[in-house]
């Protein structure tokens, strides 16, 4: 068995950040958000993987390298004519897939628990696609399983009236009938090659269509929120390592704290976890609370941090609290009384958000 994970599109609705980051690379605890679904597939087992990714992106490949750290082999796949849908992806990495079975990962997806149990279905049950499903509040958002006698029948992108409140989720187990299907469907009225529309191809076809449900967390990092979320949870389940950091007699450290190599904690700070804090750092009296993942080279004074995701080399020394942010790549945060006129002087992106 191969895998297939998608690490291109536009992310438009985490711009800025998404302007000069591939969303694949946005980390969540310190971690590439793609490291996660390497390593998930790699636990199952499967050390062929194809990444696909936009055309003339080298950034990926950069960060991931030929995937030796996790013990795999990767090979890129640009995806020709652009972003054209998740069915399309699959149809470009036909060379990469020949007649394999296949996991196919959605990079921007991230669960908690293991997905061998989702191969060992698949092979044991001799199916033709296992789907993974998850419980969500609001399945309009994705793509929806209609469910008859404990049989999937058809999966609908995206509709106004879900038939369950399942989403099909990020994560999708194909022989090499899905070629067939994703070969043969039309563009949907967004314009693009649903993989929901692939599904439901090899339902009315009468292939053997099995599902899974998610029963732990499960999130697709769409969203700002989603990805503070999926911090959260990967936070929570951080494992303390020894604090190699250089920390002053007057900071306070409470509950599971990591701090790497290099850094400086001074002053009177609190840092209270669960907290990251990556290497080089300098927080200087100041709280991190908890759930805030801080990248390397960043320096905090005077500020209170919590529940956020800062970004390498940001400098933040503003005397305010900062809640449920997400702070890009060396961006600057001071406070406004420190120069003349008093007030808040912003030099905001495309498509910030910005909370006063
Ligand atoms: C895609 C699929 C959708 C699925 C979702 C899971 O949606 O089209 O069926 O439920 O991924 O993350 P998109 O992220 O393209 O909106």
């Amino acid at each position: 068995m191969k895998a297939l994970i998608t690490a291109g599109g536009r992310a438009t609705r985490l711009r800025p950040i998404t302007h000069t980051t591939n969303k694949h690379l946005i980390p969540l605890a310190n971690k590439p958000m793609i490291f996660y679904a390497i390593e998930k597939i790699a636990e199952a087992g499967v050390t062929e993987i194809g990444i696909n990714i936009n055309i003339g992106d080298k950034e990926i490949q950069q960060a991931v390298g030929s995937g030796d750290h996790w013990g795999v082999k990767i090979t890129y796949i640009e995806q020709s004519g652009g972003p054209r849908g998740l069915a399309h992806i699959v149809k470009n990495a036909k060379d990469f897939l020949g007649d394999d079975s296949f996991i196919f990962y959605l990079g921007d997806n991230i669960i908690l628990g293991s997905i061998k149990r989702f191969v060992e279905k698949f092979n044991n049950d001799h199916l033709n696609a296992l789907l993974a499903f998850a419980k969500v509040p609001d399945p309009e958002r994705f793509g929806v399983p209609e469910i008859r006698d404990g049989k999937v029948i058809k999966i609908e992108e995206k509709p106004s009236q879900p038939k369950s409140n399942l989403a099909q989720t990020g994560i999708y187990i194909y022989d090499h009938n899905i070629m067939d299907a994703v070969e043969n469907i039309p563009p949907s009225a967004r314009g693009e090659y649903e993989i929901s529309d692939a599904n439901t191809y090899l339902i009315d076809k009468g292939f053997n269509v099995g599902y899974e449900e998610i029963t732990g967390w499960w999130k697709d990092t769409g969203k700002p929120e989603d990805l503070l979320e999926g911090n959260q949870l990967i936070l929570r389940d951080l494992a303390e390592k020894e604090k190699e950091a250089d920390i002053a007699p007057g900071v306070t450290i409470q509950g599971k704290v990591r701090v790497e190599k290099g850094s400086y904690i001074g002053g009177k700070s609190l840092i209270r976890g669960p907290v990251i804090i990556g290497k080089n750092c300098v927080i200087q009296d100041s709280y991190i609370g908890p759930y805030t993942s801080i990248g390397d080279n960043v320096r905090i004074t005077n500020t209170e941090i919590e529940n956020s995701i800062i970004l390498e080399r940001a400098e933040i020394k503003c005397g305010k609290r900062i809640v449920d942010s997400l702070v890009g790549h060396s961006s600057i945060i001071t406070a406004s009384g420190d120069s003349l006129p008093w007030g808040h002087k912003l030099i905001v992106g495309d498509n910030s958000v910005v909370e006063l």
